[in-house]
């Protein structure tokens, strides 16, 4: 469902001129693009269609969402075995015909199948990389907005680290208007945010959601689609954007979230926000979580 949505979500945007649907279940890729195309006179002229690896020949961007997504109660990182194993079976088939694309992982554990990803590809960290914690850092933008009764486009605040349970609120840059939460809430008169609640709901997200539904892919499409837009207008937009971290914050030879700024080269610099001391312990708690889970997955 996230590739369904994903190519619903960047169709409607008007991004594309072409999008291209594998599956390894031909008719269901067969079915999406057909019933995508029905909607052609509703939108930008687009060609979408099932194909094969070869069909996405030299892409801009080719989008990895394959894999097997969380049960009820499953982490993403029960999810590494099954995925990376996915992931080594097609990627190289991919790279045959399309060295040059940008390559934006979604598939989970996002952050380890990032790192697999650059491991087999031997490409540069600016051409592969994932969606990491964009969505996390819209979900807790929504929480924020909704507290502060404002538009969520004027909240400022990051999620960083692993797309998953040891993620990162920071809430030392957080801001509304350019002011801290407390100033803020002083100045609307209300309670200062309840910070661990709001961190919990983010972080719980998806497992709420999947409780629920069974499955968790209108947000992240769409977080997808905000990814390939600051690519395809290079942009250089600041988004929280998974890829391989060395030598800040003490961390080496990780792959996780820090907001970077995203152009047509892909992720094209990462930023070294400042952070609390408790938060930098809590990124570097992350990179442990993540290399372990790296480690099980052979890499
Ligand atoms: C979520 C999935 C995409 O957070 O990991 O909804």
């Amino acid at each position: 469902m996230v590739g369904a949505s994903t190519a619903f979500a960047i169709m409607a945007s008007g991004l594309a001129s072409d999008l291209v649907l594998v599956d390894i279940n031909k008719e269901k890729a067969e079915g999406e693009a057909m019933d995508l195309g029905d909607a052609a006179a509703f939108i930008k002229p687009i060609n979408v269609y099932a194909g094969t690896f070869e069909d996405c020949k030299d892409s801009n961007i080719i989008i990895f969402t394959a894999g097997a997504n969380q049960k009820p109660g499953e982490t993403r990182l029960d999810l590494v075995q099954k995925n990376v194993a996915i992931l080594k079976e097609s990627l190289p088939q991919l790279l045959k015909y399309s060295p040059d694309s940008i390559y934006l992982m979604v598939s989970n554990p996002i952050d380890v199948l990032t790192y697999v990803s650059l491991k087999i590809s031997g490409l540069p960290t600016n051409q592969v990389f994932g969606s990491g914690t964009v969505l996390d850092t819209s979900r807790f933008k929504a929480e924020l907005s909704e507290y502060c009764g404002v538009d969520p486009r004027n909240v400022h605040a990051y999620i960083v680290g692993e797309h998953g349970d040891s993620e990162v609120a920071l809430w030392s840059t957080a801001n509304v208007a350019g002011m801290g939460l407390e100033k803020f809430s002083e100045l609307k008169g209300i309670e200062p945010v309840d910070r661990q609640e709001i961190a919990k709901r983010v972080r719980t997200a998806a497992y709420e959601i999947i409780r629920r539904k069974g499955a968790t892919y209108y947000a992240i499409a769409l977080s997808i689609k905000r990814i390939c837009e600051a690519i395809l207008r290079d942009e250089n937009s600041i988004l929280t954007v998974s890829g391989l971290v060395n030598d800040i914050y003490g961390i080496k030879d990780c792959c996780l979230s820090l907001p970077c700024i995203v152009n047509g080269s892909g992720r094209n610099k990462v930023l070294a926000i400042p952070m609390s001391v408790e938060e930098e312990d809590a990124l570097r708690n992350s990179a442990q979580v993540l290399k372990q889970a790296i480690q099980q997955a052979g890499f």
